[in-house]
């Protein structure tokens, strides 16, 4: 059959309708595909605030597919395995693991967990093995990545909590260092940028959720906002170890770093003859106020000691070296420490002596808010214009006890100068002002924060 021109010409209209449809199906196709990238990107990326996760990509599953089927089949293992704690504080977090694992299993609401402590002592550690243990994904962020991320701040958060949503197995979010950035809103140090990040993150933890389980490290958790405190279900206090765990932790480096490396297959190390269970107890009393980091670290120098010797030998000599080492290096960082205490006014940190001698039992002192600067300066002058006028300036009771002190420095029956004296006092007055306003603020600020006053602590 002939089919002449004039009957395949189509119509104008015919041909808008068709260029419309194109249009139309150009734009859904478009759409549907960003609609499925934003999917893939939530279920697969990981968030730029996740510095470390169990949970792989696509990407990384090609790369490396020895390791990642090696996790796949990997069974659940002892949450305490490898982390050594007093027996108070074991018994306490294996309860946590064996609640969390069958929260897991039951689909139902996990509890979030706050772990303080000085450093090294086996935080990060055991929220690792607790998220294996219990068979869910874990994701590391850590609270100093927050505040640098300034207006982003906000999506990037949200963005980690979408991608948590998505973990089939649960996901264990733990925030290390999480100071850094849930601090208190009501001072002013905190931008406002970080003030709003840390809105989305209280926004997406308002709910106790059984999809994800929030796991919070600090060594500082008195600077956290309060809204943070209460989010939190179980506080646990990780410690210096005392005497008996520090001699476990010895045993377990000792056998890590040197033993098996002497003993094992490949033999890359030799050990001279001694008694090494002795060695380790006597180890364990040298090491006194000692992390659990420092002591790995500890076995790390051994082995090292080992390796850079003529013979490959380890000595029970080389070994007390290194002890004495790392131990003198533990009093220097402490007399930093302590020395940054004194000038910035604060006991945020343990002081090892006092942490040992109770079993290693660690307390966070809180700020010396009770003796402001400006009144120790100025308790011994005053003591010298009340005894001068005979008249009661009644000062605050702990600028009494200060006075007695001062009255070393400052001797009452000092002669001094009438007019050096007035004008002594006349300073110490101008500068006893500013100290009220900043004792009310300290005050108020405890009582937004996570350190309400005490009952009848004057303010
Ligand atoms: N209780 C412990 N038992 C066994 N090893 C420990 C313990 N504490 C610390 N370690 C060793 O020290 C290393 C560091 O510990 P971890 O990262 O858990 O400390 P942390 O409490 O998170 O410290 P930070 O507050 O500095 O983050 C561990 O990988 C481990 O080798
Ligand atoms: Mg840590």
């Amino acid at each position: 059959m002939l089919i002449c021109d004039c009957c395949v010409t189509v119509s104008p209209h015919r041909q808008v309708a068709g260029l419309t449809l194109l249009a139309v199906g150009v734009y859904s196709a478009r759409s549907a595909t960003a609609v499925a990238g934003r999917y893939i990107e939530a279920r697969l990326g990981k968030p730029s605030l996740v510095r470390e996760t169990s949970r792989f990509t696509v990407a990384e599953a090609i790369k490396h597919p020895v390791k990642m089927t090696k996790r796949l089949r990997s069974k659940p293992q002892d949450a305490l395995e490898g982390v050594v704690l007093s027996p108070s504080l074991e018994e306490r977090v294996r309860d946590i693991a064996i609640a969390t694992r069958n929260t897991r299993q039951n689909n139902g609401l996990y509890r979030n967990i706050l772990m303080y402590g000085p450093p090294g002592t086996g935080k990060t550690l055991f929220a690792k093995k607790l998220a294996v243990h219990s068979g869910m994904d874990y994701a590391i962020m850590t609270g100093g990545d927050v505040a640098p991320m300034g207006r982003d701040g906000v999506t990037a958060m949200h963005k980690v909590f979408d991608w948590a949503g998505t973990s089939r197995r649960g996901l264990l979010l733990f925030v290390d260092e999480a100071d850094a950035f849930l601090r208190k809103r009501s001072t002013e140090k905190i931008s406002e940028d970080l003030r709003a990040t840390l809105n989305a993150f209280l926004y997406r933890t308002g709910e106790q959720s059984s999809k994800f389980m929030l796991v919070l490290a600090s060594n500082q958790p008195e600077q956290f906002d309060w809204a943070i405190n209460d989010r939190i279900d179980e506080i646990v206090n990780f410690a210096l170890p005392g005497p008996d765990e520090r001699e476990r932790l010895v045993r377990l480096y000792f056998d890590k770093y040197v033993l098996e490396p002497a003993t094992g297959g490949r033999q890359r190390m030799k050990l001279a003859q001694f008694d090494y269970g002795q060695k380790c107890s006597d180890i364990a009393k040298r090491t006194e106020g000692m992390s659990g980091r420092e002591i790995s670290k500890l076995g790390v120098a051994w082995q090292a000691a080992a390796y850079s010797s003529e013979d490959g030998v380890l000595t029970e000599a080389m070994i007390d070296a290194r002890v004495d080492d790392a131990f003198k290096q533990h009093l220097q960082k402490m007399d930093w420490l302590h020395g940054d205490e004194v000038t910035h006014g604060t006991t945020l940190t343990p002081h090892p002596a006092g942490a040992t001698a109770s079993g290693g039992k660690m307390g966070f002192n809180l700020p010396l808010s009770q003796a402001p600067e400006a009144q120790e300066v100025i308790a011994p002058v005053l003591e010298v214009k009340m005894k001068q006028e005979g008249e009661s300036l009644s000062p605050p009771s702990n600028i009494n006890n200060q006075s007695a002190e001062g009255k070393s420095a400052t001797p009452a029956g000092q002669d001094c100068e009438d007019a050096a004296k007035a004008e002594a006092a006349t300073e110490a007055k101008s500068l006893a002002k500013p100290a009220a306003p900043t004792d009310g603020k300290m005050a108020k600020e405890d009582k937004t924060g996570s350190s309400p006053p005490k009952d009848g602590t004057p303010v």
